[in-house]
């Protein structure tokens, strides 16, 4: 399969147009709840494990794959679903766990109608276990990096424990990956209460997260191929229904 056939690359320079200026945006979507919160809990204790790294793409400090350090760790994690044809070429590892997907078969059925993809590859729980230094996400396959210069990175907030928000992005053109961002330069993502889902532009921005010991956060990272098309309908009604959770970048 060519991956990179799932990708109407044709629409991304019409869509980087269109949405430029957008680092990121909440998701007009009703919000993800779990089919059980009691069960989801059980597991995710019982379970939750911590994230390897296997393989080293562009979010890596260095592509130099004889410098990093595939020690290194920063989240812990499990999988609710997990495409193994796939596997082999993420950059992380994260174990599956088939109670936990089993516990919340709604909760993944919304996730693959509901949100604008061609094809799912993983369905990740992540939760950080240090600061996450800005970085872009890579592509599989990596070819398709700096192509889609629009909000096309999807995640869905499951628990966050931090009394202010923690996640943010920055100008890829001000700052370069895995430096310290000065805090006005970072444009934190805020939620509206009657949505946890959001999208960000993982080309023109990077993007970290701050830990706050003790506080914990859990986001859905779902790892996929997005379809132009539906994505380019959602974001139009998300900046209709939220005109002031969008985060534009600042001159
Ligand atoms: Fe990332």
């Amino acid at each position: 399969m060519d991956l990179t056939q799932l990708i109407d690359l044709k629409e991304c320079p019409r869509l980087a147009k269109k949405y430029e200026g957008i680092a990121a945006l909440p998701l007009a979507l009703p919000r993800f709840e779990l089919d059980s919160a009691n069960e989801f809990w059980h597991i995710w204790n019982k379970e939750v494990s911590v994230v390897d790294r296997q393989h080293i793409d562009r979010g890596a400090p260095t592509e130099n794959p004889n410098t990093i350090s595939k020690t290194y760790t920063q989240w812990d994690g499990l999988a609710m679903y997990e495409d193994q044809k796939l596997l082999g070429n993420a950059a992380w590892l994260t174990k599956v766990s088939t109670a936990m997907a089993n516990s919340q078969p709604n909760y993944i059925k919304l996730i693959f109608s509901a949100l604008p993809f061609v094809k799912i590859r993983s369905i990740r729980l992540w939760s950080a276990h240090k600061t996450i230094s800005a970085h872009h996400d890579g592509n599989m396959p990596p070819s398709l990096d700096g192509k889609m210069r629009f909000p096309t990175e999807i995640r869905i907030m499951l628990d966050d424990k931090n009394p202010t928000e923690t996640f943010y992005l920055t100008p890829a053109s001000k700052h370069a990956p895995h430096t310290t961002i000065p805090i006005e330069d970072r444009y934190y993502v805020k939620l509206p209460s009657d949505t946890n889902t959001f999208a960000w532009n993982n080309e023109d921005y990077l993007h970290g997260a701050d830990y706050i010991e003790p506080y914990k956060k859990i986001l859905v990272v779902i790892k996929g191929w997005i379809d132009t098309k539906r994505l380019e309908k959602l974001l139009d009604q998300s900046i209709e229904k939220y005109p002031l959770y969008v985060i534009k970048e600042k001159n």
